[in-house]
């Protein structure tokens, strides 16, 4: 391990332990954290605690649903807007599991976040190909037409598009090699906002991407993308830091962080954290020290956020580790407790842990 990550390692272990005494004596006994969710205490702040969920999940577990209601104001489908869902064969839409959250959402009073309009992956092969060997401008126009006309006055928001930035790809302006991209060119960015606020003119329109608090390129890259968009009139209003973060395997970049969220506050735009968790299966050590690590690296990265701009979401990919893709059974030898992904406010049976407490001690400080 090169020094500064043992030393960056040293403070984390060692402010993960000093929490622990800390928290061992709070976490469980402060009343004041116990009566609150985080949802009232985000509330008048501005912020919407949220939550990437299914509907079948709020159908069919009635502990998980009352857990979401409780702590949370918005939910985001975790793949039921993606093509794959929405459009399995050619010419044919299947709304009817958005449908179904939507109108969860709807009777238990959670708003909705639309995810995504515009990406490369979870694309069923047909519209690949027509995006690539067919006509991908008029793909493009016809679902997010025909979607956001769907959910208008239904969601409050899009990710317009998704992960469009990978400098590493070699392309100009570090634009992702997609077949978006190789269709359209860098165009298609603007073209996704410009239609969909043609459709849906209330809707917060969000470019939503991850990475920027582990490499400085990546937060280059969306930055320049940014100051190209609102210098040519492009209607965008947020942008999405889908923070997952790592408990181990990678160094955060919280001065990265901060000048990322300055630089978007001078851009006139929101920062929604959209998909905060934490990937800890390669962490090996017992369920407290792991959940303590989750919990300082989730601090560190809100810190960074904080001291900058208030978020106008902090959602979580999942709120419970029981639903989370990240505890999709990628077994890891070396421990062999760590496939069950420790990374979200709740455990399992949807007790609070540690990253709960830190969560709701920022949104205090806020
Ligand atoms: C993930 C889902 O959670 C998984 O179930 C699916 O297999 C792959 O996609 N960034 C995103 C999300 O924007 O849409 C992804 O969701 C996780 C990474």
């Amino acid at each position: 391990m090169k020094p500064g990550r043992r030393k960056f390692m040293a403070g984390m272990l060692a402010s993960v332990a000093g929490r622990n005494a800390a928290g061992a004596l709070t976490r469980n006994h402060d009343t004041s954290e116990e009566v609150h969710a985080l949802r009232e205490i985000a509330f008048g702040k501005g912020i919407h605690v949220g939550a990437a969920v299914s509907s079948d999940q709020l159908r069919l577990d009635p502990s998980f649903r009352h857990e979401i209601v409780k702590e949370c104001s918005l939910v985001v489908p975790e793949w039921q807007a993606k093509w794959t869902t929405l459009r399995p064969l050619p010419g044919q839409f299947d709304f009817s599991g958005f449908d179904a959250l939507i109108k969860q959402s709807g009777a238990l009073g959670l708003a909705v976040r639309g995810h995504p309009l515009v990406w490369h992956a979870a694309m069923p092969a047909w519209a690949t190909n027509e995006i690539l060997t067919g006509d991908a401008r008029s793909l493009l126009e016809g679902h997010i037409a025909t979607t956001t006309k769907r959910y208008r006055g239904k969601v409050i928001a899009w990710d317009v598009v998704n992960e469009a930035i990978r400098p590493e790809d070699g392309i100009a302006y570090g634009f992702r090699d997609t077949p978006w991209y190789r269709a359209l060119g860098a165009g298609y960015v603007a073209a996704a906002f410009r239609h969909a606020a043609e459709i849906d003119p209330d809707a917060r329109l969000v470019y939503n991407d991850y990475g920027v608090e582990y490499d400085d390129r990546r937060a280059d890259g969306i930055l320049d993308m940014v100051k190209r968009l609102r210098d040519d009139g492009v209607p965008i209003h947020a942008i999405g830091l889908q923070s997952h973060l790592w408990a181990t395997r990678k160094q955060l970049h919280p001065r990265t962080v901060k000048r990322f969220c300055r630089a978007i506050k001078r851009e006139g735009l929101d920062i929604l954290i959209t998909e905060l968790d934490v990937r800890e299966t390669d962490f090996l050590g017992d369920i407290e020290s792991r959940d303590g690590i989750v919990s300082a690296v989730a601090e560190i990265y809100l810190d960074a956020i904080l001291s900058e701009c208030i978020p106008k979401e902090i959602t979580f990919w999942g709120f419970s580790d029981k639903y989370s893709w990240l505890s999709k059974p990628m077994y890891n030898p070396e421990n062999p407790a760590g496939h069950l992904n420790r990374g979200l406010p709740l455990d399992y049976s949807y007790s609070r842990k540690p990253l709960w407490h830190t969560v709701a001690r920022k949104l205090r400080e806020i």
